[in-house]
């Protein structure tokens, strides 16, 4: 397994309910490492840019709207195999489908207020990774 890096965000539903601390401790007990972490408000074009592979699906809208509704927690996650370990940690994205003991069962709202996002595949980790941090700012 290769030493990776993944993109992580706390989204604006877990922001609001102060469960950063919480989501950052079970990401570290899986033994991923928060290499990079800042919170922010995203911009629309930001968010808009971010989620543009989903620009014509019918939540594009909402999506947008709710990503720039509140503060969000961006990161960078390193470990073995980190891009794969983060989406089984995240779990399924609607929560009624998620595994137990994941964070979107623990503590999602519904599947667009899903308080994380985790990139999918290496070069899309690479590209949001990018987005949103210098490579000064990432310290492993
Ligand atoms: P993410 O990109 O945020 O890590 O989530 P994901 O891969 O599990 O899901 P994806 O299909 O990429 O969808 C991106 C985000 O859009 C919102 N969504 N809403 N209302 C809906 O049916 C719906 N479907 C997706 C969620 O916030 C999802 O995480
Ligand atoms: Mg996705």
């Amino acid at each position: 397994m290769a030493m990776e890096r993944t993109f992580s965000i706390i989204k604006p539903d877990a922001t609001a309910r102060n469960l950063t601390g919480a989501i950052n401790a079970m990401i570290e007990q899986s033994g991923l490492r928060i290499v990079a972490q800042k919170r922010i408000r995203i911009t629309r074009e930001q968010a808009e840019t971010f989620y543009a592979i989903h620009r014509s699906r019918p939540f594009f809208g909402e999506l947008v709207d709710f990503m720039t509704s509140g503060p969000v927690v961006v990161q960078v996650l390193e470990g073995e195999d980190a891009i794969a370990r983060y989406r089984d940690l995240m779990g399924a994205t609607d929560p009624a489908k998620a595994e137990p003991g994941t964070i979107r069962k623990i503590h999602a709202k519904s599947i667009g207020e899903n308080s994380v996002h985790g990139s999918d595949a290496a070069d899309t980790a690479a590209q949001e990774i990018g987005q949103f941090f210098a490579g000064i700012e990432i310290v492993g």
